[in-house]
């Protein structure tokens, strides 16, 4: 496939993205506008890609068929292809059926309250076009105006239309809480984290935002966004790092519990667990597992490894509500020397669960493909080989193929299949695509953990569960 014709996504938003996948692959691009259309080139030692793009009323076609190098073009269409693949979910319009007046009521009034200091919500009244409509309202993101259409229907349907990206999600998210709000389970050390993120979080002193470095200039939401989105940043300021366990914890934590508890026959034979997380960054984690282990009554053992420093306060707060519950260890230390650094007189490993939770897609950005695929030979032939004999093996994160699933079935690819187990899982979608059909479908996905009201006005805390994962049980 070497063109795309009227794909509805504009060209500011695919040139974003296909600088950040060339910086990934060590390429340089290069915009040239020409008459009726603009052609984007990507050096490299190689000849150079080539790719022209037409913007059409329809939307833009991209042509790949033309230039001295179809290989890296081929690679670029299907890269494009891809962000269209994760893009046409997002344009799909959101139904909720059977929502009662008073839960509709709820939404707008958790819509209304929502403010993160950064972000908040204007809610316009639209005169309805016939009986059947109830209400049609334009919720408008005040900061960056982006906005969409809520439309409530007499008979309990509510639509959410209109919309491209990140207002989408957020006003969805706010609507599955408030209509699953009878499914909340209490996880207390969970939200004492996430308050003493938070406390820290609102008394950041502004004075130190200024001052900062980091390139977020105060807008930490949006900055967390962009690296989740592939963006090459790192968790480097403080205020960013409260920020993240209370927008992304209750969904990362659930996450994990609910793949734990697809394996839990195997897990109840363990004495502890003995968790070794890689990339822990603030635990999300540990923070699932330690809900499971209360509930099968498992003493638990932590060794996070994080290349980031930063994340030492977040783990102080951790250590400080969690040492009752779990023997806790910190190593700052990028993973990729600690691998190279493992020498044969260190290779008993005792952890019976290991966790590569949202770090692939991380580690990815850094590093081109064959540094990846030789550091999860190195991961296979001097970690996994030496886990006990029933360990379990978890990698989760974004449901997008090169950014995760590929890396996943690579290092899948490496394991004898007489000694280890293989399970992929996905968390099933509202609307299903093919594309996200990763093994088999996880169909609870709405995070049932309660979250208190101050830290849904002030984050929304994402909680539905989205990610694809690799579970592998070690045999022998
Ligand atoms: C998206 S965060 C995920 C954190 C945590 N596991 C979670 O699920 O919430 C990715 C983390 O991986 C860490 N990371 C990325 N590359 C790494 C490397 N080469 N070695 C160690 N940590 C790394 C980052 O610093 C970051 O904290």
């Amino acid at each position: 496939m070497l063109s795309l014709k009227n794909i509805p996504i504009d060209f500011n938003t695919v040139a974003e993205k296909l600088d950040n996948f060339s910086n990934a692959k060590g390429l340089t691009m290069v915009i040239e506008t020409k008459n009726g259309f603009v052609e984007l080139k990507f050096y490299s030692s190689m000849p150079p890609g080539l790719l022209r793009l037409y913007n059409t009323k329809k939307g833009l076609t991209i042509d790949g068929s033309t230039g001295k190098n179809p290989d890296l073009n081929k690679e670029l269409m299907e890269f494009i292809n891809e962000i269209i693949a994760v893009k046409k979910n997002d344009e799909q319009r959101i139904t909720f059926k059977n929502v009662s007046k008073d839960d509709f009521e709820g939404i707008i009034k958790r819509i209304s309250l929502f403010s993160d200091g950064e972000r908040s919500y204007q809610i316009e009244d639209k005169a309805v076009k016939n009986t059947l409509e109830e209400k049609h309202l334009i919720i408008k993101d005040i900061k960056s105006k982006e906005e969409l259409n809520l439309k409530y229907y007499t008979n309990g349907t509510l639509y959410i239309y209109g919309f491209m990206w990140d207002l989408g999600e957020e006003i969805a998210n706010i609507a599955h809480k408030v209509l699953g709000r009878q499914r909340q389970t209490h996880v207390d050390y969970l939200n004492e984290i996430i308050h003493a993120c938070n406390e820290k979080y609102i008394t950041f002193n502004v004075e130190e935002c200024i001052e900062c470095d980091n390139p977020c200039n105060g807008n930490c939401s949006s900055f967390l966004q962009d690296i989740h989105y592939g963006e090459k940043k790192r968790y480097s300021c403080e205020k960013v790092i409260n920020y993240y366990l209370p927008k992304y914890a209750y969904r990362y934590a659930f996450e994990i519990e609910q793949l734990l508890k697809l394996h839990i026959d195997q897990i109840r034979n363990f004495d502890s667990l003995n968790i070794l997380s890689i990339g822990c960054g603030p635990c999300t984690e540990l923070l699932g597992i330690t809900n499971l282990s209360s509930m099968i009554k498992k003493p638990i053992s932590y060794n996070g490894i994080d290349l980031n420093e930063k994340w030492e306060k977040v783990h102080s707060i951790i250590k400080e509500k969690l040492s009752k519950r779990v023997t806790l260890k910190y190593h700052y230390k990028d993973i990729f020397d600690f691998l190279s650094s493992i020498t044969p007189m260190k290779k008993v490993i005792q952890s019976n669960i290991l966790i590569f939770q949202y770090v692939i897609s991380d580690i990815i950005k850094y590093k081109s493909t064959e540094e990846v695929h030789s550091f999860m030979q190195s991961l296979f032939g001097e970690v996994v080989e030496y886990l006990p004999k029933n360990a379990i093996i978890i990698f989760n994160d974004i449901n997008h193929k090169q950014k995760a699933r590929d890396t996943f079935d690579f290092f899948a690819s490496l394991l004898p299949e007489n000694k280890y187990k293989i399970h992929k899982y996905y968390f099933k979608g509202k609307t299903e695509e093919e594309y996200f059909i990763y093994g088999e479908e996880i169909k609870e996905t709405e995070v049932p953990y309660w979250i208190p009201d101050y830290i849904e006005n002030k984050y929304n805390p994402w909680c539905i569960c989205k990610s694809a994962a690799l579970v592998i049980g070690k045999v022998e």
